[in-house]
Formats: C-alpha cells, sequence, structure tokens
C-alpha cells in the first residue's frame, strides 16, 4: 500500500537537531531549534512550573475529560495575560490546542471552512513551519516584505506598501513578537498603522504570540496584539506556552478568535470545535493545568515571573557578548544589541552554512538563523571565530 509514497521532506529545523545528536565533535555548538538552555547547556523544567506540578499531583482527582474547550481556567488566565483587560468578553472565542502549531493549524481549517481560497500573508522570512501549516489546510500563502537580511533592519516601506493592496480576502500573520527568524519588530506606530489599514482596507491580521517575555516583558510583548484587539472588529490569534513557561513537549497553545458579535463568537466556537474533535479531540490537559495554576497562585506567579526575566536577561547578555565577540574578528555585530527574543539572522548562503556545519561543528538553521538562547557566555568567541572564518 505504502510502496509508492514519495520520501518526506526533512523537517528544516528538528532535522538539524538530529544532525547535531549525530556529531561527535566534543565542541559542537547546536544554535537551530527555539528552546531556551542555562549555563549548564540545560533546558530545565521551571521551579514554578515544578511547583505547579507537584500540587497538581496530590490534587488532581481524576484524568476524565474536560470539554472540547479544554482547560477553561488556563484558558481565561492567559487571556488576561495577553489580551486588553477590558476586552469584551462575549466576543472572544477561545479553545486549547496542541500548542501554537495546533492553533495555526486550527485556525487555518476554520479559514477554510469560512471561505476558501482565502490567502495568507506572511512575511519574508517568516518562521519554517507557517507556509506548511496554512497550505496543508488549503489555503493560499503569498509574503510580504519585512526583514532586509544584509542590514538586518525592517522593510518598512515595502512592507507598508504591499500592506495597501490587501483587502478582505485576505489575512495578514504577524509575529507578536522576538520575529522568528529574524528578532526584528515591528513598532507601536507600526502596529497602529496596520490596525488602521485592517480597518478601512477590511484585511484580517492574525497574531502568532509564541515568545511572550522574551523581548521587552510579559506586558510589552503583548502591546501589538492589544493595539489590534482594541481596534478592530476581528482578530485571530495562535498562542503558545512552550518557551515562557518552558513547557515544549508538553503542547501546551491556544486559539483565540475575536468575533463581530457574541452570536458570531458562539457560531466560531462551535466550528473550532467541530474542526478539533474532527482531528485530535481534545488538546492534552497537563501543560495548561500547570499553567493555570501558576497565574492562580500570586506567589507561583512571580516566582515564573523572575525566572523569565533571568532567561530574557541572559538572552540580552548573551547578545552583547557576541556583538562585542563579532566587533574584535571585524564584524558588524550591532544589530545583535537592537533585535529582540532567541534569535539573530546573518545573511548566509547555503554553502557557508554548510561550511560552519562541516568545518566548525555549529548547526544553524538554513537560511542562517542562529538561536542565542542555545549559545552558552563561554562559546562567544568560537562562534565569532567560527562566522570569521567563513565570511
Ligand atoms: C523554532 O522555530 O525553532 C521553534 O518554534 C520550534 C518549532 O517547533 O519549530
Amino acid at each position: 500500500m505504502f510502496d509508492t509514497l514519495s520520501p518526506a521532506a526533512a523537517d528544516p529545523i528538528l532535522s538539524v537537531v538530529e544532525a547535531f545528536r549525530a556529531d561527535a565533535r566534543p565542541h559542537k555548538l547546536d544554535l537551530s531549534v527555539g528552546v531556551y538552555r542555562d549555563v549548564q547547556g540545560q533546558t530545565p523544567v521551571m521551579a514554578a512550573v515544578k511547583a505547579a506540578e507537584r500540587a497538581l499531583c496530590e490534587a488532581q482527582a481524576s484524568k476524565s475529560y474536560l470539554g472540547l474547550a479544554g482547560n477553561t481556567a488556563f484558558l481565561d488566565a492567559v487571556m488576561q495575560l495577553c489580551l486588553p483587560a477590558d476586552r469584551e468578553a462575549a466576543r472572544w472565542t477561545a479553545i486549547q490546542t496542541p500548542g501554537a502549531s495546533g492553533a495555526l493549524r486550527l485556525l487555518a481549517d476554520l479559514l477554510t471552512a469560512t471561505r476558501p481560497g482565502l490567502t495568507v500573508w506572511i512575511s519574508d522570512p517568516s518562521y519554517v513551519n507557517h507556509a506548511p501549516i496554512l497550505r496543508a489546510a488549503g489555503l493560499q500563502v503569498a509574503s510580504y516584505p519585512y526583514l532586509d537580511v544584509a542590514s538586518g533592519s525592517l522593510r518598512r516601506d515595502a512592507l507598508f506598501d504591499t500592506l495597501a493592496g490587501l483587502g478582505p480576502d485576505d489575512v495578514l500573520l504577524l509575529h507578536g513578537c522576538c520575529h522568528n527568524p529574524s528578532g526584528v519588530d515591528l513598532s507601536l506606530a507600526d502596529w497602529q498603522r496596520i490596525a488602521g489599514m485592517a480597518s478601512r482596507q477590511g484585511f484580517l491580521p492574525w497574531v502568532d504570540l509564541a515568545y511572550q517575555g522574551f523581548g521587552d516583558g510579559v506586558e510589552a510583548d503583548a502591546a501589538g496584539l492589544q493595539i489590534l484587539a482594541r481596534a478592530l472588529p476581528q482578530l485571530l490569534v495562535a498562542y503558545s506556552c512552550s518557551k515562557h513557561f518552558g513547557l515544549y513537549r508538553e503542547r501546551t497553545g491556544a486559539a483565540m478568535l475575536l468575533s463581530r458579535s457574541a452570536a458570531s463568537a458562539q457560531r466560531v466556537q462551535g466550528k473550532l470545535f467541530e474542526l478539533a474533535r474532527r482531528s485530535y479531540s481534545m488538546a492534552p490537559d497537563h501543560g495548561a493545568e500547570v499553567v493555570a495554576r501558576i497565574l492562580a497562585s500570586p506567589a507561583l506567579t512571580q516566582q515564573w515571573h523572575e525566572e523569565l526575566d533571568g532567561m530574557r536577561a541572559r538572552i540580552v547578555c548573551i547578545r552583547s557578548r557576541l556583538a562585542d565577540a563579532l566587533a574584535a574578528r571585524g564584524l558588524d555585530g550591532e544589530r545583535l544589541r537592537r533585535h529582540k527574543g532567541m534569535f539573530f539572522m546573518l545573511p548566509l548562503s547555503p554553502v557557508q552554512v554548510e561550511q560552519l556545519r562541516a568545518e566548525h561543528a555549529v548547526y544553524l538553521v538554513g537560511g542562517g538563523r542562529l538561536n542565542l538562547a542555545g549559545l552558552d557566555e563561554t562559546r562567544c568567541d568560537d562562534l565569532a571565530v567560527a562566522l570569521a572564518a567563513v565570511a
């Protein structure tokens, strides 16, 4: 039956992780998948998460099914964390999803069910899984200018020129903060301008918020999303708890949707439940219950904030050290200090990326994305030497 199946394409991120694991060189550096690592090179379980898990183990009386929405205490808590406090609750719908990838797919399925053939505009470049998820759901994918790779800056004029042509059959996918793969974020004035264009032209914005707290802080990183949520009648949000709660493998996320009316929100909710039920039925509860418990407890919330602030500070420190190390080797790393979050992008050709892997045991995602959160401060010089060697 399966003999004629064509071979699957290698995953552009996870295949690099596999190759890294198979490399026996002791000085190898994995800067591929977007996970945070501490000074020991570990991706730790956050102490607030451990504490919530212990309490959960003790108190949980049943593992019976929750409803199709998933863990509603979790949904209320994460909506509180990223949406405006004064939102009109009846117009918002949320459903727990297996990570933000699950939210992206579910919302893409909803768009196809609502109006087949819509075009979703993604940034150039964007998260490598955006286009495959959207296409798999039957949507058209187009890209809007975003990053000037050579200078590491936003192509603002070209971006807004493209957005000026969008209309009611277009959906605009934006990175809420810490743009993946570049770390180049929109300014608050850009978010305001997009809100104005969306309300005049009728296109539908969709925010993917996967790194809240890794840019400027939990509140500040939701500011762009909140500008849209206050200004627009309709909005989509794909939300991830993988990074800021360190719950990667628990697949903890949510799809949120703002509708024009409470009646429309009810219809959307029913459709989301139907689509989820036909696909994976219900999202796993463990990570969601952990997040709900942390955010319900002032002490655990404070502990979580402190741990997250520590992770963000460490990444800022690595950015600064690597910028200095690059400058010492005649390379321009100043953009490292301006950009936000885990990722940094260099104008590297596929040949240079391969050279870094083969000759220096440095593993990046193709396209030149480096995960700075995977870099140990003591290896900044090694990385700068390798980058200078292939420059
Ligand atoms: C990444 O971009 O490296 C992360 O979002 C991990 C993933 O699931 O692709």
